[in-house]
C-alpha cells in the first residue's frame, strides 16, 4: 500500500493542501462561481492584468478528497475563509462556506489555517466605505476590522493552529508597507499602524494561534526579504504578538536557489520567530516577466518531471534541516492536482502548468515518490 505523505514528515513538520470549495461545498461554490462571473461582467479588469478565460466549474466526484484525507494532515482553504466571503456585506457574516471547511478537516483529523484575515486583496468593498459609497474614517474601519477579527476569533479559534493575520503587506516598489497607492485601503485609512493594529487583536481573538505575516517572493528578492525583516524586527521590539513569518513560495523550477530559501528561513529564524511554507507551488515554467514574451506551454516530458521531482527532493530536504533546527513548523501546499492549480492560465492565459505533487488524474508524480521516503 502507498504510504501516506505526510508521514514522511511527521516528525519535522505538518503537510498541508489549500483546499478549494468545490470539495466540500459544492452549492456554495456554483453561487460563488456564479457572483465571480457577473463581477467580471461589471468591472474591468486592473491595468496590466492579462485576460482570463473562466472554466465553468468541473463536477464531482474528486479523488482530489481521497487524496487530501489520505496524504495531508493540514488544510487551508483556498479562498472560503476570506474576508469578502465571511463578511460579504455590512453587519452580515457568511459562515456557510467556513463551515463546512472545517467540518470536512474534523471528519479527516486535520488540523487548519485560516487564510487571511487582513489583505488589500479579496476584502469586501463596502468595508472601506460609507452609506454614501465615501470613504470611511479611521475609527469606524477599526472597529469594523475588530469586529470581522473577534467575531471570526469568537467562532473559530478552537478550530485553527495558524491564522495568516496580515497578508501581502510589503510593497513590491519600495519594499516598506504598502499604501493606499499601492493598493492598500488598509493603510490608506488607517495609517501604517494597522498591521499592528490587527495583531494585538487577532493575539486576543486566537489566543492559542499562532499568529503569522505572509508574503511572496521573500525567498527570491532580497530587498523584499529585507523589507519584512525590518517590519517584524520593529514590531518584536513595539511587543505585538507577530511569532511566524509565512513564505508563500509560488516558485518555479530554476528560481530560487536552495541556499536563499535557506538563507529566508534563517533570517526570521535569528529573530526569534518561527517560519512556515503556507503556498509552495513549483511551475514548470522559468521567471514570469511581464512585458517580455512568455515561455511557450510545454510538454511534461518524463525529463521535466524528473527535474521538478530533484527540485522538490532539494527544497524538501532544506525544509527538514530547518524543521531540526526549530524554526520551520508547516509546509502547505496550493493545491493538491494539477488540475485545479491556479497556475494554469497565470500568468500566462491559455497556458497549463503542472507545480503539484498529483497530475491532472490524480497521480502521484515523480515529485510525491521522491519525497514520500
Ligand atoms: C496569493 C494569495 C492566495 C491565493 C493565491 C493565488 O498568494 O495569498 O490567497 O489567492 O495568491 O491563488
Amino acid at each position: 500500500m502507498e504510504k501516506r505523505l505526510f508521514e514522511s514528515f511527521k516528525d519535522c513538520f505538518r503537510l498541508g493542501a489549500a483546499v478549494g470549495g468545490i470539495l466540500y461545498d459544492y452549492e456554495g461554490a456554483v453561487k460563488r462561481h456564479e457572483k465571480f462571473l457577473e463581477f467580471i461582467k461589471t468591472h474591468p479588469k486592473p491595468e496590466g492584468m492579462p485576460d482570463f478565460k473562466i472554466p465553468p466549474l468541473p463536477k464531482g466526484p474528486f479523488i482530489e478528497s481521497e487524496i487530501l484525507a489520505k496524504h495531508f494532515n493540514l488544510v487551508v482553504a483556498e479562498n472560503d475563509t476570506k474576508m469578502c466571503n465571511v463578511f460579504p456585506k455590512p453587519n452580515e457574516y457568511d459562515f456557510s462556506s467556513a463551515d463546512k471547511f472545517i467540518e470536512m478537516a474534523h471528519k479527516n483529523n486535520q488540523a487548519v489555517r485560516w487564510h487571511t484575515l487582513v489583505w488589500h486583496n479579496q476584502s469586501p468593498k463596502w468595508i472601506f466605505e460609507d452609506e454614501k459609497g465615501n470613504k470611511v474614517s479611521k475609527e469606524l474601519l477599526e472597529n469594523r476590522l475588530k469586529d470581522y477579527i473577534f467575531t471570526v476569533g469568537n467562532r473559530y479559534a478552537k478550530d485553527v493552529c495558524s491564522v495568516d493575520v496580515v497578508n501581502e503587506c510589503i510593497s513590491d516598489k519600495n519594499f516598506v508597507l504598502r499604501d493606499g497607492n499601492d493598493h492598500s485601503k488598509w493603510f490608506d485609512i488607517m495609517g501604517p499602524e494597522y498591521v499592528d493594529k490587527a495583531f494585538f487583536w487577532a493575539k486576543q481573538a486566537f489566543p492559542n494561534s499562532s499568529l503569522v505575516i505572509n508574503d511572496y517572493n521573500l525567498e527570491t528578492m532580497p530587498p523584499k526579504r529585507e523589507g519584512m525583516y525590518n517590519l517584524v524586527k520593529g514590531m518584536l521590539g513595539r511587543g505585538v504578538p507577530v511569532d511566524t513569518v509565512g513564505l508563500q513560495m509560488h516558485i518555479n523550477l530554476e528560481n530560487p536557489p536552495v541556499s536563499e530559501i535557506e538563507k529566508t528561513i534563517e533570517l526570521f529564524g535569528s529573530l526569534g520567530l518561527k517560519v512556515i511554507v503556507t503556498e509552495m507551488d513549483v511551475s514548470v515554467y522559468k521567471d514570469f516577466q511581464p512585458g517580455k514574451e512568455s515561455e511557450p506551454r510545454k510538454e511534461y516530458t518524463p525529463e521535466v518531471l524528473q527535474a521538478q521531482a530533484e527540485r522538490y527532493k532539494q527544497i524538501f530536504d532544506c525544509f527538514k534541516k530547518e524543521a531540526d533546527k526549530g524554526i520551520l513548523q508547516d509546509v502547505v501546499l496550493w493545491g493538491i492536482t494539477d488540475r485545479f492549480s491556479w497556475k494554469n492560465d497565470f500568468p500566462v492565459p491559455g497556458r497549463t502548468d503542472a507545480p503539484l505533487l498529483f497530475d491532472i488524474n490524480g497521480k502521484p508524480k515523480p515529485a510525491f515518490y521522491e519525497i514520500c521516503r
